[in-house]
Formats: structure tokens, sequence, C-alpha cells
């Protein structure tokens, strides 16, 4: 009887190890590709009003709604809504070594978890105010809808903090899932995968930004 309702408690635990590499998996595939494709869509905005309206008319119009849908809960509801969800078990059975040792990596190790947290209520009030909306109420998610939503500088400031929060989280992600999947084993290897990741960071927050300047 005891070992069962052991073994059931430690189907969630955080330290199960099927999950534990599900949520690490997800965070790349598809969680990760998503974010990439998804600043790179809404940068669109930098080349014109028209090239950004092209790409919200074809995944609201163009595209069947059916496989919009199927695309949106197969790689992105689901998969970030499994990925949030045991990224907060992790967190809330995770130990903060940093007031002990502080060491730079205890504190990667930290962020990451501090910058998920971030992120769970970033995407939930972003997703709220962008496409809940547009269904619900017909909010505009055109070029001119955009501008007057970051017209609000408190908005732009949240979003500032939710890409910022999303491009670290994914970057010091890489970093370890390197680590996890067997891809960096010696200390030279992450020590160059580190810096890979510093660059994609510095790249990603650009795109990011440069996004959200380009309806200011
Ligand atoms: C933009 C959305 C997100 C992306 C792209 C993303 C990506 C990643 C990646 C690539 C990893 C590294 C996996 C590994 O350690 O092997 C990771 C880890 C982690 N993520 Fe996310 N994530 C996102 C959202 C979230 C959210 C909303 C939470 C909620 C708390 C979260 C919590 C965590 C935690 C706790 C870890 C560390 C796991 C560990 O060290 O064992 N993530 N994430």
């Amino acid at each position: 009887m005891a070992i069962a309702a052991a073994h059931r408690t430690s189907v969630i635990a955080a330290d199960n190890h099927i999950l534990h590499r599900l949520h690490s998996l997800s965070g790349i595939v598809p969680v990760g590709i998503f974010l990439v494709q998804h600043l790179t869509l809404n940068s669109f905005a930098l080349a014109s009003p028209a090239h950004y309206n092209a790409v919200i008319d074809f995944f609201n119009e163009t595209m069947p709604r059916h496989l919009l849908h199927i695309l949106e809960w197969g790689f992105i509801f689901i998969p970030i809504l499994f990925h949030a969800l045991y990224g907060l078990v992790i967190t809330a059975h995770g130990q903060v070594n940093v007031g002990r040792y502080g060491y730079w990596r205890n504190w990667m190790y930290l962020w990451q978890r501090i910058t998920g947290i971030i992120l769970v209520i970033y995407i939930a009030a972003h997703v709220w105010g962008t496409t809940i909306s547009h269904r619900l109420y017909g909010t505009n998610l055109h070029y001119d809808g955009m501008v007057q939503y970051f017209g609000n500088p408190w908005v732009v400031a949240f979003y500032l903090l939710g890409i910022t929060s999303a491009t670290f989280h994914l970057s010091n992600g890489i970093w370890n899932f390197c680590i996890r999947w067997g891809i960096t084993i010696s200390e030279r290897a992450q020590r160059g995968c580190a810096k890979v990741c510093a660059v994609i960071f510095v790249l990603l927050t650009a795109l990011g930004w440069s996004a959200l300047f380009a309806f200011r």
C-alpha cells in the first residue's frame, strides 16, 4: 500500500524522470520554436503596417479555421500549459541556493524560475488582451489597433518585461537543455554554449523590442 501510494505521488512529483524530460523538450519544441516564430512575424511591423497586416490576415482570414485551431491547441496552448504547470511544480519543489553559495550558475537557476513565474502572468494577460479579446469582442489586431493598444506606457513597460523574461528564459533554457540531453558534457563545451546562448539572448531581445517599438 505504502509503495503504491509513494509511486502515485512520484508520478506528479517534480523529480519524475519522464515528465522532467518532456518538460525540458517542450521548452524547445514546440514552445521555444513558437516564441522565435512569433517574434519574427511581429517584427514584420518594422517593414511596414501593410506587411504586418498581411500576417494578421493570413492567420485570421486565409488559413482554414479548423487548421488554425489544430495548430493553436496542438503546438501552442497545450504544450505551453503543460510546460507552465509542470514548471510551477518544479519551482515549488526547488531549492534556492543563491543566499548560501551565490555562484553565477545559481543565480541563473533562480532567474529561470523567476522569469517562469513572470511568464505565467504575462502570457495569460497577453493572450487575453489579443487573441481572446479579438474572438470575444472583435478587438482590432491590425496595425492601427496595436498602435492604440501600445499607446499606454504601462502596457509597453509590461511587454518589455514579458518579452525580456521570455528571451532570457529561452536562452538560459537552451544552455540547461544542452547539458540535460548530453549535448554539452565538458566544462569547455558548456562555456562555449554559454557564449552562444548570450548571443541568442541579445538577438532575440533586440528582435522582440524592435517589433514592439514598431507600434509606437
Ligand atoms: C515563452 C515561454 C517559455 C519557453 C520558450 C520556455 C522554455 C524553456 C526551456 C528551453 C527550458 C530548459 C529545459 C531544461 O532545463 O532542460 C525551460 C525550463 C524551465 N521552465 Fe520554461 N519556458 C517557457 C515558459 C515557462 C513558464 C510559463 C514556466 C512556469 C513557471 C516555466 C518554467 C520553467 C522551469 C521551472 C524550468 C527549469 C526546469 C529545470 O531546471 O528542471 N517556463 N523552459
